[in-house]
């Protein structure tokens, strides 16, 4: 089973973004703790980061033939793409939204999502626990519809 980390806008400068907001671990970090769940969990991964939504949306369309499932921080994308939602909708692959940061406790403009209503889950506080539980949950249910 392969599933595809998606990071958007921003997520490279974590470690030195706000650490009071999204902690002191860095991209590299975050994807070494997947790595690491995803072993135990027997899955692979592949990694993308961009800060260009065009960019985001060709990934989600090309990696939506060799992927199973994602998982996905929109970063700011949460907030206003209706392109990341009809992407993510159209390769009719499930996903997990995650957010390093509890969204709910932020600005008003963060409290609505453009994904979370299409997702099969929703993580978000945890810091990068956060992506690890976000894995866990979308494994277990990609496991439940598809018994191995
Ligand atoms: C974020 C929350 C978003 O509101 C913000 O724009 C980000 C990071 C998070 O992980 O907490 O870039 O997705």
């Amino acid at each position: 089973m392969r599933i595809a980390v998606v990071h958007g806008p921003n997520l490279r400068l974590l470690g030195r973004r706000e650490p009071a907001v999204y902690g002191t671990e860095t991209l590299a970090d975050v994807n070494a703790l997947l790595s690491e769940e995803a072993a135990s969990l027997g899955v692979e991964l592949e990694f993308f980061q961009s800060n260009h939504e065009g960019e985001i949306l060709d990934f989600v369309d090309a990696a939506s033939a060799r992927v199973e499932a994602f998982l996905v921080n929109p970063g700011a994308l949460t907030h206003t793409s209706v392109a990341l939602r009809d992407a993510l909708t159209g390769v009719a692959r499930p996903f997990v939204e995650v957010h390093l940061s509890n969204t709910a406790a932020r600005e008003p403009f963060r409290h609505h999502s453009f994904l979370s209503d299409v997702a099969a889950g929703v993580v978000f506080g945890f810091g990068a626990q956060s992506y690890v539980l976000g894995l866990r949950g979308l494994v277990a249910r990609l496991r439940k519809v598809n018994p191995a």
